[in-house]
């Protein structure tokens, strides 16, 4: 791959931003589907691929399935659920405590940054009442849902937030516990 894309995919990268107000404009099914094949093409553990998505256009469904308001000003929700068997039949506990955590993480980032892409707003929204998301959605007891994602034409772009700089989290050859503490301390003089 040549060095512009390596850029653009580097520019898509740190220039996404968790978008929590949205024009009006409606985000077009075709739009919304790339963004779903994205996370469709994310790496699964043993391939068992058991992300599975709901696409929600109905305005009372997006008001009610979460509390956080901007949610419901979103021209289109994406749930990624998880089908708990698919992962747990081959790999048992270790699929349930990790690997259905991994594949929807690598579903969802791919589909933020296919949308960012594509100038759509999105916002991973982990917060959500388990419960009240199952019923609104009418999930068998199998499928967990992961992750609520509203999609729109983001109103404005927020800045950039603070990050710990890299040098303080990456390890040369071991764990190097000083680094971060270093940092910490540096916070609160
Ligand atoms: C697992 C996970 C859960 C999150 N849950 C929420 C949420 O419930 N509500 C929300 O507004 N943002 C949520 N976020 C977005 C983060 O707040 C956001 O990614 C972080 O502040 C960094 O900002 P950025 O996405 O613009 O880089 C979540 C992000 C992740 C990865």
């Amino acid at each position: 791959m040549g060095k512009e894309i390596t850029d653009q995919i580097y520019k898509t990268i740190k220039e996404r931003r968790s978008i929590r107000s949205f024009t009006t404009q409606k985000v077009p099914d075709e739009i919304v589907q790339k963004i779903i094949e994205a996370g469709w093409l994310a790496p699964s553990a043993g391939n068992r691929q058991p992300v599975e998505y709901i696409i929600i256009k109905d305005e009372a469904v997006k008001q009610k399935i979460s509390v956080q308001k901007f949610v419901g000003t979103s021209s289109v929700v994406v749930v990624v659920a998880v089908n708990k068997d698919r992962a747990t039949e081959r790999y048992g506990e270790r699929g349930e405590k990790m690997y259905i955590y991994h594949d929807s993480g690598a579903a969802i980032q791919n589909m933020l940054l296919m949308a960012k892409t594509l100038d759509i707003g999105t916002c991973w929204i982990g917060a959500f009442n388990d419960e009240r998301v199952s019923k609104l959605l009418k999930l068998p007891d199998n499928i967990i849902p992961m992750a609520i994602i509203p999609m729109g034409y983001p109103e404005s772009e927020p800045s950039p937030p603070r990050k710990i700089p890299l040098e303080k989290i990456v390890h040369s050859e071991q764990y190097e516990p000083q680094k971060i503490k270093e940092y910490l301390m540096s916070l609160v003089d």
